[in-house]
């Protein structure tokens, strides 16, 4: 069997050439990294938890018509997604503080922000992705103004999904991170939502306890990262067989 092309391997996932033109084979590692990388480890099945929930978002999202990447999972560490040229921007949305917002702002983790906040990453890893203005995505021609709002839009529709999915499972949606690229159909291009939408990206909390069921276990040695996620998959009905 002819070995696949490899097209861009990244922290946590590796990206090959798919079968038909136009697709991608999005590969799901176990690596953990935080920090920009500074932190990292191996976690045994966080890939397969993040392939399975990220097909569960995904799905879920082209069932209330936001388009997205997905195409379908091949195996337990393996999706076919849509081929797209990524914006190089990171879009964060905040439904409460917590993280880097804390930080910078004085903002106590937990608290309810006024309404959700929407902020943008300039992917550059050798920067650490850092927090750029709409001014500097215009001026630098990141994207055009016709891709901000589309990428709003996409933004609060993807935080209303996520958020009402995840309350019914009594969990809260505190903030989350997606990528978004640009297809073409013909003359027409759109954006769609792309990369993964999972554990690693969002926070997740549970509603009564607070618990934390993200990535931040990771970055704050909370405990088992594969239980936290295991815990959202399980209450989400999406568990990996034999898991
Ligand atoms: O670190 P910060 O508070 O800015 O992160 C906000 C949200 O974006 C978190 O859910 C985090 O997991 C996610 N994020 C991400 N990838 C990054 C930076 C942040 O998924 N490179």
């Amino acid at each position: 069997m002819a070995r696949r092309k490899k097209i861009y391997e990244g922290k946590a996932k590796t990206l090959f050439e798919g079968p038909e033109p136009g697709t991608i084979v999005q590969y799901f590692k176990d690596d953990a990294t935080a920090f920009n990388a500074e932190k990292r480890d191996v976690i045994e099945g966080k890939g397969v938890l993040n392939n399975m929930l990220s097909e569960y978002f995904m799905t879920g999202l082209t069932n209330i018509g936001v388009p997205n990447h997905f195409i379908r999972r091949m195996n337990m560490r393996e999706q076919l997604v849509r081929a797209c040229e990524i914006i190089p921007l990171e879009i964060i949305v905040r439904n409460f503080a917590a993280g880097s917002i804390s930080k910078r702002l004085g903002i106590e983790e937990g608290t309810q922000l006024p309404r959700p906040v929407i902020e943008y990453c300039y992917k550059d890893d050798a920067l650490g992705d850092p927090l750029v203005s709409e001014e500097h995505i215009a001026a630098f021609g990141w994207a055009t103004q016709q891709d901000m709002d589309d990428i709003v839009s996409l933004a609060l529709r993807v935080n209303d999904f996520l958020s009402g999915v995840m309350y019914g499972v009594g969990i809260k949606l505190v903030d989350f991170k997606i990528e978004v690229g640009r297809v073409y159909d013909g003359d027409f291009q759109r954006l769609i939502v792309a990369d993964e939408i999972s554990p690693d990206s969002c926070r997740l909390w549970d509603v009564e306890t607070g618990q934390k069921l993200d990535k931040d276990v990771f970055r704050r040695d909370l405990g088992s990262l594969t239980d936290a996620y295991s815990e959202v998959a399980k209450r989400l009905g999406v568990m990996p067989k034999g898991a």
